[in-house]
């Protein structure tokens, strides 16, 4: 015991030295793992060992969640109480899938997605104690938003091709069955071109196929705009096809922007069509009452992605997907005789996942420690620090702005010298562009090998520039401790790296 106690402080020991340093990741080599596993199987090595291995030989070469200078990605910086309830879950096991095999957890889960539900839809207490005695369904806890869009496009496939006198529905019938007993003669899903690739995954999974995902222009401020949206309605309906649910994003992947939530939501509710908002990303922004606003709209949301491992901050593992009606998961409902029997409400008997960890706890967990203000604060931060890296990208001439910044994400590129003046007079040919594009491209790698700061790029159809295709640099500001002085020295180095990879031209 003595022995497990040791080695568990200098586990903690050594990942809080790592994640002290605020470098990203250690300068680039391939990484070389010793013998192979097979090998090793064959001579099974202690835990200590193992442990010890581990931390000395693998964990330099991880990359550094929480270096405020780490802006690739959209899941980072985790609160420190996090690794002690990491240490709790872990031993513990529970099964989420089934009340006897979690028992008070579930209570836990439930109370977290109830308080989501109540911050997206703002229903009175009164609305959650009488649905809570009827069983009603709030939500799903599922690992990521890739699976909250997969299923909010399973409910919403279901419930337009359902059950008919003679036709048992398309989750008993499949696809063909259900158009023909439906009359239509396709199915379609509308979002932007900017709408996650998850979608493309849901589409697939429906039995409709990707082509079936209507991706409409978002133009340079990243948002889908209604006439295309009122237009390809009409156009999918006159095809005798169905539209299956319109969906908006409140914080897009590439760029953070959000599309006009009340505008789809009140053409949603026009023509009766499912509207799925998409927050994997933006809904912290609902706790900040400088940025709710941005928001408006989701409340008319039939069904919402949250992901908790982006700007709630808790482990890669841990989303909901909001029911605006608790009903709705009956769309989707299984059961299974060894485990979900009937009036159980079981949670597994919904969710597209079976066994399932205990990840809601760590958003129970947050929203008990961080709270309303603590969330707030930290929205309100990584907003005004993305403020701060736009005004300075605008003002130093080595870097052109390539997008306003209508969240946290910042998307911009490096202009090598000889360029300078012909992107300042806004005279760039393709040909310059496209060296652009592999400068930034090069770059990007260049500090990823370094190791001292990350960004991530992307490649935007319209922007500030016009609308041809440019790579972008993607800085993603969710840390709140990324300070400007972080913002300054992530620029610095891209310069440096510019030049160590001879790209000036
Ligand atoms: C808007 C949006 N939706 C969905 C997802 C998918 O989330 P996950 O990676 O948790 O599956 C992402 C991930 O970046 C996202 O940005």
């Amino acid at each position: 015991m003595l022995e497990m106690r040791a080695m568990n402080q200098a586990a903690a020991d050594r990942i809080m030295a790592f994640q002290a340093n605020k470098d990203v990741t250690s300068p680039f080599e391939d990484l070389d793992l010793d013998e192979p596993l097979s090998a090793r199987m064959q001579s099974p090595v202690t835990p200590p060992e193992y442990i010890e291995w581990l931390l000395d030989s693998v964990l330099p070469d991880c990359i550094n969640m929480r270096s405020p200078r780490c802006l690739a990605h959209m899941a980072n910086y985790l609160p420190d109480f996090i690794a002690t309830l990491g240490s709790i879950l872990a031993p513990l096991n529970q099964n989420m899938a089934k009340r006897q095999a979690s028992r008070a957890f579930s209570r836990l889960e439930e109370d977290a997605i109830v308080a989501l539900h109540k911050l997206v839809f703002g229903f009175s207490e009164e609305f959650y104690v009488r649905r809570r005695e009827d069983a009603g369904v709030f939500g799903l806890v599922v690992s990521g938003g890739t699976m909250a869009n997969i299923t909010a496009m399973w409910v919403a496939r279901n419930q337009c091709l359902g059950p008919l006198p003679g036709f048992a529905g398309i989750e008993e019938e499949g696809a063909d069955a259900a158009l023909r007993a439906h009359g239509y003669r396709g199915a379609a899903v509308i979002g932007s071109d900017l709408t996650h690739y998850s979608f493309d995954k849901a589409m697939g999974l429906a039995g409709f196929g990707t082509r079936s995902l209507a991706k409409l222009p978002s133009g340079p401020r990243g948002r889908i705009r209604l006439a295309d949206v009122e237009a390809r309605i009409s156009e999918i309906e006159s095809a005798k096809a169905k539209v299956l649910a319109l969906v908006g994003i409140a914080g897009t992947t590439d760029c953070g922007s959000i599309d006009p939530l009340a505008e789809l939501g009140q053409l949603a509710r026009r023509r009766g069509l499912h509207f799925h908002v998409d927050a994997a990303w933006g809904a912290p922004l609902l706790f900040s009452r400088r940025h709710q606003g941005l928001l408006r709209g989701i409340e008319l949301a039939d069904t919402v992605t949250v992901d908790g491992h982006k700007q709630l901050h808790l482990p890669i593992g841990t989303a909901v997907l909001l029911f605006r009606e608790p009903t709705a998961a009956t769309a989707i409902r299984k059961q299974a005789s060894y485990m979900l029997q009937e009036g159980m409400q079981d949670l597994g008997s919904y969710s597209p996942e079976g066994s399932r960890p205990a990840a809601s706890i760590y958003l129970h967990a947050a929203l008990s420690v961080i709270g309303q203000s603590g969330y707030e604060r930290m929205v309100d931060a990584t907003i005004e620090t993305a403020g701060y890296m736009a005004r300075t990208i605008r003002r130093r001439p080595e870097f052109q702005l390539l997008m306003e910044p209508e969240t946290n994400l910042v998307l911009y590129r490096y202009i090598p010298p000889g360029l300078r003046d012909r992107a300042r007079q806004g005279s760039l040919t393709l040909g310059e562009n496209r060296i652009i594009d592999r400068v930034n491209e090069q770059l990007q790698s260049e500090q990823y090998r370094a190791g001292f700061a990350l960004v991530s790029r992307t490649t935007l159809r319209e922007s500030l520039e016009g609308s041809m295709p440019v790579v972008a640099l993607r800085a993603v500001i969710s840390n709140p401790q990324t300070t400007s002085a972080d913002i300054d020295a992530v620029l610095d180095d891209q310069i440096q790296a510019a030049r160590r990879g001879r790209q000036e031209l």
